[in-house]
């Protein structure tokens, strides 16, 4: 089984689930309140920790109640937390989440410490990076420091993932060095120009992506499915239906799965495959980590 490092954001989630979501200037009444621990950093270390992968979390938080318990709470699910780094000044990472009764979100993260996750630390943590097989980055942390890493592990000849999330444009320097990229709809419009709304449109910002240097392209495509575009072949798995309660998160839990199943030797394919199965999983569960599955749970879906 190959290690993953995952390399990214932690935040508190403080999640409100209402009929629908507000529009600007609007107040309404009626929802349910919960906080539970998110950053895409965060759900991608605890998806893959939940089944089974061997997972170390690079990150910051600040010093703090939440940044205190992020740290036990990691501890508990078997993440190595050894390069979980503590800021003096800014607080941890937060996130305002609203739900609507159909499952979509609006989601607005106040970065705090995240932001200050610098070169400087991925350098103590460079243990970390130089023996891990897999770097699994989003883009909640400074881009610098995204930069960086992809750097220091693509020299190493490490297996480089990166989930483009949130979108913004991103060098072909970096691109160059990143093996697998997995953007969702939008996040592949913003790398390739191209407007994602059916397959022959997600194929053809697949293959721009790829033309900037990614050796694999994996588009999600929410409840369609995932497109996967791996040397000038393409291939798809369809999603499964399920009933959606919150998608927060799942693009996290299919990272996170995705890398669990390259880590125990399966094929691209069958990484899809399993990673489909954990997001469907997550999706029917309110929350970012409090929806993420175990591995038992895989086998009885
Ligand atoms: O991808 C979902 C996550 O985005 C949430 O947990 C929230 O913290 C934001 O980072």
């Amino acid at each position: 089984m190959q290690s993953i490092i995952v390399v990214g954001s932690c935040n508190t989630d403080m999640v409100i689930k209402s009929d629908r979501l507000p529009i600007p200037g609007e107040t309404i009444i009626g929802g349910s309140f919960f906080m539970n621990p998110g950053g895409k950093g965060a759900n991608q270390a605890v998806a893959a920790a939940r089944l089974g992968g061997k997972v170390t979390f690079v990150s910051k938080t600040g010093n703090d109640v939440f940044g205190k318990q992020s740290v036990v709470l990691y501890n508990h699910e078997n993440i190595n937390t050894e390069f979980i780094f503590s800021d003096s000044k800014l607080p941890s990472g937060v996130a305002l989440i609203n739900v609507d009764a159909y499952g979509e979100n609006s989601i607005v993260v106040a970065s705090g410490a995240n932001a200050n996750l610098k070169p400087a630390d991925i350098e103590i943590a460079s243990k970390a990076i130089e023996e891990g097989d897999i770097i699994l980055m989003q883009l909640e942390i400074p881009i610098e420091t995204v930069e960086y890493t992809a750097k220091k592990a693509f020299e190493k000849g490490k297996k480089v993932i990166l989930n483009p999330a949130p979108a913004q444009a991103l060098s072909d320097t970096l691109l160059k060095q990143i093996d697998i990229i997995i953007p969702n709809r939008n996040e592949a419009e913003i790398l390739s120009g191209i407007k994602v709304v059916e397959m022959e449109s997600a194929q053809e910002a697949a293959k721009v992506i790829a033309q900037k240097g990614v050796n694999t392209v994996i588009i999600t495509l929410g409840n369609k499915g995932a497109l996967i575009f791996d040397q000038g072949e393409f291939n798809f798995v369809p999603a499964l239906v399920v009933e959606p309660v919150d998608t927060t998160a799942a693009g996290d839990t299919f990272c996170g799965a995705f890398s669990v199943g390259l880590a125990e030797g399966k094929s691209l394919i069958e990484a899809v495959q399993f990673a489909v199965k954990a997001s469907a999983i997550s999706v029917t569960r309110m929350g970012a980590q409090s929806s993420s599955p175990y591995r038992t749970e895989l086998a009885h879906f």
